[in-house]
Order: C-alpha cells, then sequence, then structure tokens
C-alpha cells in the first residue's frame, strides 16, 4: 500500500520538483501524479515546464495563470494591511503559497486525489505555508513532502533523477536559492549565507545599483481607491499591469532591495536579500494615505492589528480564523482611503512629497500658523490640565 493513489504536485519545473514525480511513485508506491505550476510572473516560460512534468512521469500537467487573483486577492490584501515582516519584507514569497495552495486543493478535488504534495524541505517557512494552508482548505486530504524525508543531497538529488530520465539542469545552476513572482525576488544562500559579506551586485535583476540609476528624479502619483491602488500618473491601471509597471519605474532607480537577517518560524535565522520595489512604493503610499484619511485612533490601533497580520501571514496562516477576523477590521478602516500620494523616485529613495484626498481629514483652518488660525486656544487651557492631572498628583506624593 502506497502513502496515497493520485497526487497533486506543486510543480516549478525545477530539479527537486522534477524528481519528486518518480520518487512519489517508485518510493512512496503512488500510482498517479499530476503536475500544477502556477503562473504568479515569475517570468518563465511555461509551455517547457508543462513538458518536463510530463517526460518526468506525470499523468496529467496542468498550468494555471492566477497573476489578477494573486495581485488582487493577495498583494492588495497586504498592502492594506501595511504587510512588512520584521519591519523590511514586503511578503512576496509568503504571499504565493496560499494560493498556490488554494488551487493545489480545487485541483486535487476536481480529479478526486486523496494527497497532494510539494517539494519543500524541512528548514523553510514554505513548507509550513502549503501544509497549514492545505489543511485549512481541505483536512481530508494528505500532504507529503518527499524532500523533506529524503536526506539527499543536490548531487545525488540529480543522480537519482537522471536514473528516471531528468536532464540534469544545462545551465550551471545558480548558486543562490531564489524564488520570483510578480511582487519580487527572494535570494538567499551561496556567498550570502556570510552575513558580513556585501550582496554581490549580479544578484539583482529588479533594480538597478544606485550609480547606474538616473541622475533626474521622477515623479510619479499612485491613486488609491478605498485602500487599493488604481491608478498611477492618473491612469487606471489593472492590478498586474500596475505592479509590473512600478516594479520597472522604482526599479530602474534602484528602488526595492532589502538585505537583512529574519527570524524563520522554524527557529533558524537566515540572510535574506529581497528586491520588491512596486510593494515597497505602494506600501509606503498607501500608509502616507492613511495618515491623512484615517482618524488617530483608528491609525494608531491598526498598527497593532498590521503587526499581528503580518506574523499571521509569514507563519502560514493565511487561512486561519483570527486572520479572517483581522481581514474584518482591516476592511472597515478601508472605506475612506481614496486618494492620490505623489512620490519622487531618486537614487534608490521614494521620497513621499505631496498627498491629497476627497475624505482628507487633515482640517487648514485648525492646523495653520496663521491669522486663518481657527482653533480655539483658551479651550487648550483645561485640557492640559486635566491631562496631567494624574502626573500632577503623582509628583506631588513623590515630593512627600
Ligand atoms: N524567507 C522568505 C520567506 O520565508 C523567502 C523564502 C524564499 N525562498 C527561496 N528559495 N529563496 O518568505
Amino acid at each position: 500500500m502506497g502513502r496515497a493513489k493520485k497526487v497533486v504536485l506543486a510543480y516549478s519545473g525545477g530539479v527537486d520538483t522534477s524528481v519528486c514525480i518518480p520518487y512519489l511513485k517508485q518510493e512512496w508506491g503512488v500510482e498517479e501524479v499530476i503536475t500544477l505550476a502556477a503562473d504568479l510572473g515569475q517570468g518563465d516560460e511555461l509551455e517547457p515546464v508543462r513538458e518536463k512534468a510530463l517526460k518526468s512521469g506525470a499523468s496529467e500537467s496542468l498550468v494555471a495563470d492566477v497573476k489578477d487573483t494573486f495581485v488582487k486577492d493577495y498583494a492588495f490584501a497586504a498592502i492594506q494591511a501595511n504587510a512588512l515582516y520584521e519591519n523590511r519584507y514586503p511578503l512576496g514569497t509568503a504571499l504565493a503559497r496560499p494560493l498556490i495552495a488554494k488551487i493545489l486543493v480545487e485541483t486535487a478535488e476536481k480529479y478526486g486525489a486523496d494527497a497532494i504534495a510539494h517539494g519543500c524541505t524541512g528548514k523553510g517557512n514554505d513548507q509550513v505555508r502549503f501544509d497549514v494552508s492545505c489543511a485549512a482548505l481541505n483536512p481530508h486530504l494528505k500532504i507529503l513532502a518527499p524532500a523533506r524525508e529524503w536526506g539527499m543531497s543536490r548531487e545525488q538529488t540529480i543522480a537519482y533523477g537522471e536514473s528516471f530520465g531528468i536532464p540534469a539542469p544545462v545551465k550551471k545552476s545558480s548558486p543562490y536559492s531564489i524564488d520570483r513572482n510578480l511582487l519580487g525576488r527572494s535570494i538567499e544562500a551561496g556567498v550570502l549565507e556570510d552575513p558580513t559579506f556585501e550582496p554581490p551586485e549580479e544578484i539583482y535583476l529588479l533594480t538597478k545599483a544606485i550609480a547606474d540609476t538616473p541622475n533626474e528624479p521622477e515623479y510619479i502619483e499612485i491613486g488609491f481607491h478605498r485602500g487599493i491602488p488604481t491608478t498611477l500618473n492618473s491612469t487606471p491601471k489593472n492590478p498586474v499591469e500596475l505592479i509590473e509597471q512600478l516594479n520597472q519605474v522604482a526599479g530602474n532607480h534602484g528602488i526595492g532591495r532589502i538585505d537583512m537577517i529574519e527570524n524563520r518560524l522554524v527557529g533558524i535565522k537566515s540572510r535574506e536579500i529581497y528586491e520588491s520595489p512596486a510593494m515597497l512604493v505602494l506600501i509606503n503610499a498607501h500608509r502616507d494615505l492613511e495618515s491623512l484619511t484615517l482618524t488617530a485612533d483608528v491609525s494608531h490601533y491598526k498598527r497593532g492589528i498590521e503587526e499581528t497580520y503580518t506574523q499571521l501571514v509569514y507563519n502560514g496562516l493565511w487561512y486561519s480564523p483570527l486572520k479572517a477576523a483581522l481581514d474584518a477590521f482591516i476592511q472597515s478602516t478601508q472605506e475612506r482611503v481614496s486618494g492620490v500620494v505623489r512620490l519622487k523616485l531618486f537614487k534608490g529613495n521614494a521620497t513621499i512629497v505631496g498627498r491629497w484626498s476627497d475624505n482628507s481629514l487633515y482640517t487648514p483652518d485648525l492646523a495653520t500658523y496663521g491669522a486663518e488660525d481657527q482653533f480655539d486656544h483658551k479651550a487648550a487651557e483645561g485640557f492640559v490640565y486635566v491631562w496631567g492631572l494624574p502626573t500632577r498628583i503623582w509628583a506631588q506624593q513623590g515630593r512627600k
């Protein structure tokens, strides 16, 4: 008896997920492997990937273009939550996993499979995101993770694959581990494992080195409707287009590089490099528009919610009940977050230089130091007295 009869495998076309196909069948007695490659805007040609799965022994090879859903339902939600893990990482990889899990489960249900599989190892966050998301969406499906158990080195994995006709990678495979999609690139391993070592310029693809960026600043305007970015320089953009263009425009000015030591859920600290121009610019702009349109208390309270939200997403709990509850809170805050933010892109910085909204709470008559001032200065006196009363009493007591 094998571990499962029919399996839907998350497939990338790389060595590990290709080797998973014969491995599941030979070692774990799986009868049929259906592969599913998600198009998340990683820029790979997916037709060769589709064919490679069949050559590697898949009974069926599927490709799903989920770019639009990815941006609309995952990236935009994260922007509304101003989600930056450990204050820096805009979750490009973490956001893709629950969507891949969702289509894996849908496919398993459609094809009557009894398990889903993925090629994650036991050291990363992605295994958690896949396993927990799949369990949340269909707790009856088994989850198989061959690479978590097979204990083969890179060389052994390639040799195992070759014995089943899976060609070794043609170009000398990259010394880095790279995950890429519309939201950016995540780069780790190789020389980057030394946290004192400056990342070599060759690892970057979406962002220019500052020395090569334009010597003139570029101004852009991003329009939001209820916390969702909808226009670039007054032109309406569909979600995917907006992200692609912003990656290009901001990356051209060297914006979007992150070099950090990150705390993984599995307890390991890792050195991660990210390029995520569009997401960083959008989160900054969105946060700024909130500062104009939300009341102080909602804005301050939301920061705590954002922190929890970000950790849930990073830690694989996208489909958890707490996440759903936080979503409801965040949605209710976004009702008036509409308007435009103007930014200046120059030499690695996206500086916010202006913002406006029909729902602005900024009140010139109250804010001004000029003659038009409408603020009741007299009223401040009593307010300050009452506000400071507990502290005054505390101080008096301390002097006794
Ligand atoms: N550390 C990031 C995360 O957990 C990115 C991992 C990306 N994977 C990779 N092979 N580089 O979301």
